[in-house]
């Protein structure tokens, strides 16, 4: 939800935030600006739309300087135009802020410098930082930042120059930030995609830090004034891996990845038919009594089947909660109870909300995370890293599948933990996994081609039973989310309570048809469809000749255990999902209103 990024050294300032921007761009699209300081003078650029139409402005009118910070927006507060376009500035344009997150008691803090004579320019709620800093600076840029935050209630990460200092004051709360140490110059940035190709050498920002960074220095202080003294991490990744190396976009190269992806979430994790892990001792408890799993979106999809997974495999009781609502109704947690938080980027907001509301309710926290260093790995007890590489795409694929991978080997780690045996077969089988994603892979040229077919259809339904109810959540996500076609998930068997009223022609059906428990069942609801004329698209086990006769499109998948079908089955419809909204030649990698990580409740 917005990225920032600042620079401070030799070079020039613009050609660095442009680049570094363009890498932030998955955080928020709507709008793009820059501001370069040069011999006291803010030179600001603002531009609507993608940070492109920002760079063909700034090549004729940028500003030339070795200082400057820039924002890419993902509008929360007042339409995405020029004057609501970050960087803001104060009311004599001496201060110039860029900020990601919601400064929630804006209105008040507005309504108070209004009366004493301020002059806003945008409706955003950022801007009234800008101001607060005005009012209380006296020739010190860090100090009039640190009385102004005392006074915001809210999220933010910021990045904030004045006019006179040539300096960057860089400050957090509840939204990621780091600083990137380069030789003689210094970045911030909302992560590290930005920055990497400069330097791998981050220090990650803390919640009520604040930093005041020139070319050679960095000084990091808590808000009460506390001096701190930051770790330094050295990033293991580079920048081919955030490159789209030869796919047209990164969702397919993302998709693509998936085999050597989930070898990765693996690797390390079995040795001798046993589950390795460097978990702490409080979490190898064999007293959990309960497990209460919560995420958003995609991640909450794979938290459905975690809990699948833990209560088949360990027998302990799952709940699984969207962590948007969790803190609002008052949740039951108990101290015997593990609080299992799913985030891709480790920056949602509403997980990480969650996370705080168990953790102060005294629960043993395990985050299950994509990002090495984000907020939501830091915070928990204890956790799995899916070591699944960078996820630009905004839509999720490779981090869905490295995620139900990682519960899979967790529930069976507590089940090894309580002294049972894990079944050998299912561990052999778990190592056979990727190969079973490869051969799913290859059939996308076929999946384009039935894209074709239901690419003008404006609505579907995606039906799965148990374990692969979940999975016709995804798909329908999926596709909603690239496509814009309206389509939802349903257990199989709740369609007839409801949903079978909207099945005509019109309406074509995806089942997830896996040879399992439930394999007569969903053979029946494909049947009570049909019957109604609708169009059948099923995801089948190979020498599958029933549904064969049924449906209008099969595709074939490699037969395997339930706990391993979610995973080989939702290959198709990420891949059915891509070449529909390709074939309309639409933005995929970044959709429409949305942002890749979402920062703001
Ligand atoms: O980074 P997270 O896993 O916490 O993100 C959660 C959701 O915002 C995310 O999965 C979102 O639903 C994706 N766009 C789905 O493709």
């Amino acid at each position: 939800m917005c990225g920032i990024i600042g620079y401070i050294g030799k070079r020039q300032a613009k050609t660095i935030l442009i680049k570094g921007l363009k890498r932030l761009e998955y955080r928020g699209y709507d709008s793009a600006g820059i501001c370069i300081l040069n011999e006291s003078k803010l030179n600001l650029t603002k531009k609507t739309g993608r940070i492109s139409n920002l760079s063909n402005k700034i090549k004729k009118e940028g500003g030339v300087g070795t200082i400057g910070i820039a924002h890419t927006r993902w509008a929360t507060h007042g339409e995405p135009n020029v004057v609501n376009s970050h960087p803001h500035t104060d009311c004599k344009d001496e201060i110039v802020i860029v900020h990601n997150g919601i400064i929630e008691n804006h209105d008040a803090l507005r309504k108070i410098l209004e009366k004493e004579g301020h002059k806003f320019k945008s409706e955003t709620d950022s801007e009234v930082v800008a101001h607060l800093i005005e009012k209380f600076y006296a020739g010190d840029l860090e100090k009039a930042t640190t009385k102004a935050l005392r006074l915001i209630e809210g999220a933010y990460g910021l990045a904030i120059m004045h006019k006179n200092e040539n300096k960057i004051i860089a400050a957090r709360r509840g939204s990621p930030l780091i600083i990137g140490i380069g030789k003689d110059e210094m970045f911030v940035a909302s992560d590290v995609s930005a920055i990497v190709e400069n330097t791998k050498n981050i220090i990650y920002l803390k919640d009520n830090e604040i930093a005041s960074i020139t070319d050679k220095t960095y000084k990091i202080k808590k808000l009460t004034g506390k001096k701190c003294d930051p770790k330094i991490h050295e990033i293991k990744w580079d920048i081919s891996q955030i490159e789209k190396g030869g796919f047209k976009h990164f969702m397919l190269k993302e998709i693509m990845e998936q085999p050597e992806a989930v070898t990765d979430t693996l690797r390390g994790k079995i040795k001798n038919g046993k589950i390795i892990s460097n978990l702490p001792d409080e979490l190898k408890t064999k007293d959990i009594k309960r497990v209460v799993i919560t995420a958003c979106g995609t991640s909450w999809h794979s938290a459905l089947i975690g809990k699948y997974f833990i209560e088949s495999i360990t027998r302990i009781p799952v709940e699984v909660d969207y962590a948007s609502e969790f803190r609002y109704r008052d949740p039951i947690i108990n101290k015997d109870d593990l609080f299992i938080v799913i985030s891709q980027s480790g920056e949602t907001a509403d997980t990480l909300a969650a996370l705080k509301e168990a953790q102060g309710k005294g629960a043993k926290t395990f985050g299950i995370v994509n990002t090495v260093g984000s907020t939501i790995a830091r915070e928990t007890d204890a956790g799995i890293y899916l070591h699944a590489g960078p996820e630009i795409g905004v839509a999720s694929t490779k981090a869905f599948t490295c995620q139900i991978t990682a519960l899979l080997i967790f529930a069976l780690f507590l089940k090894q933990e309580r002294g049972e045996k894990i079944d050998k077969q299912l561990i052999s089988e778990i190592k056979g996994l990727p190969s079973k994603i490869k051969q799913a892979l290859k059939d996308s040229v076929n999946i384009r081609k039935v894209a074709k077919k239901f690419k003008d259809n404006t609505n579907f339904l995606y039906l799965g039973r148990g374990v692969n109810y979940p999975v016709a959540l995804e798909g329908a996500l999926k596709l909603k989310e690239i496509s814009y076609i309206h389509a939802e998930g349903y257990p199989a068997a709740e369609i007839k309570h409801g949903p079978i009223a909207l099945i005509d022609k019109n309406m074509p059906t995806v089942f997830i048809a896996p040879q399992n428990g439930t394999y007569d069942k969903i053979l029946s609801n494909i049947e009570t469809v049909k019957a109604r004329q609708g169009k059948i698209i099923a995801i089948v086990n190979k020498k599958d000749s029933k549904i064969n006769k049924l449906a209008d499109q099969v595709f074939q998948v490699a037969k395997s255990t339930s706990y391993l079908s979610p995973i080989i089955n939702v290959i198709p419809l990420q891949l059915l999902a891509y070449h529909i909204a390709d074939l309309k030649n639409l933005d995929i990698d970044k959709p429409r209103n949305l942002a890749k990580s979402v920062t703001v409740e």
